[in-house]
């Protein structure tokens, strides 16, 4: 099975959980795959821990996503777009940090266009995911969808795009005011995290853990 099979099966099996019913499924044509195989001819009948493995995924997604949007709303309205920007900085990681203990898994959010120059930067699988994501999206599936979650080398991963909204725009945007990019370039002089349209794919969510020896 090629690659962008096996992640829509995969995705199926994300998807499972909610619309387990309602899914239609294909057979995959190559059983070298056996487990992926069977995950995604019968959502219904994934492994337990995997459909748990996926729900404290999502439940951590929303966690961090809705504590950042909160924290952003409430700074730009304190403080207009200047002061939020130095809470995206601090506290966007202190965030991320805090879910991940919380959770008991590793969760942060990386972009191919980003900022953040450390944590923001996805590695080679994670480009590969969010290079599906675009594809997915180019073929009319929508943003808020796109949900990706396999297991490797007794890693449980799960992906979630990140759509942009009008929100976003200030600091993600086309078009800057010009003390939002002075402060931005000061800030982060190889930002890539601009230019965006609402709808756009801003980036993903990234969910690891590690799962235990067996
Ligand atoms: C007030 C400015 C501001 C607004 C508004 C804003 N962001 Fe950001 N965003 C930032 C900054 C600053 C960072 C870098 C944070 C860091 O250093 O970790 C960032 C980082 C990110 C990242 C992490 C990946 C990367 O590029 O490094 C994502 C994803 C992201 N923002 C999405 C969004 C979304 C989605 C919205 C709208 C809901 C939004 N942002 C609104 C300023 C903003």
């Amino acid at each position: 099975m090629n690659k962008s099979a096996r992640l829509s099966a995969l995705i199926t099996l994300s998807l499972g959980a909610a619309t387990a019913a309602a899914t239609p499924t294909t057979a995959p044509d190559n059983s070298a795959t056996a487990t992926t195989a069977a995950m995604a001819t019968a959502p219904t009948a994934a492994t337990p821990d995997q459909a748990a493995l996926i729900e404290e995924a999502r439940t951590a997604v929303m966690a961090l996503g809705s504590t950042l949007k909160r924290e952003l709303q409430a700074a730009m309205k304190a403080g207009g777009p200047g002061e939020a920007i130095t809470v995206c900085k601090t506290r966007a990681p202190e965030i991320a940090s805090a879910v991940s203990e919380e959770k008991g898994l590793g969760i942060k959010r990386v972009s191919l266009k980003n900022r953040n120059p450390e944590a923001g930067v996805p590695n080679e699988w994670q480009t590969a995911v969010l290079e599906d994501f675009e594809t997915r999206k180019a073929a009319g599936e929508a943003p808020d969808q796109l949900a990706y979650a396999d297991v490797v080398d007794n890693e449980f991963r799960f992906m979630k795009a990140i759509p942009t909204e009008g929100l976003c725009l200030t600091c993600h945007g086309m078009e800057l005011a010009p003390d939002i990019r002075a402060r931005i370039g000061e800030l982060y002089p190889e930002d890539k995290a601009t230019g965006y349209q609402e709808g756009d794919l801003r980036g993903a969510f990234v969910v690891v853990k590690q799962l235990a020896e067996h």
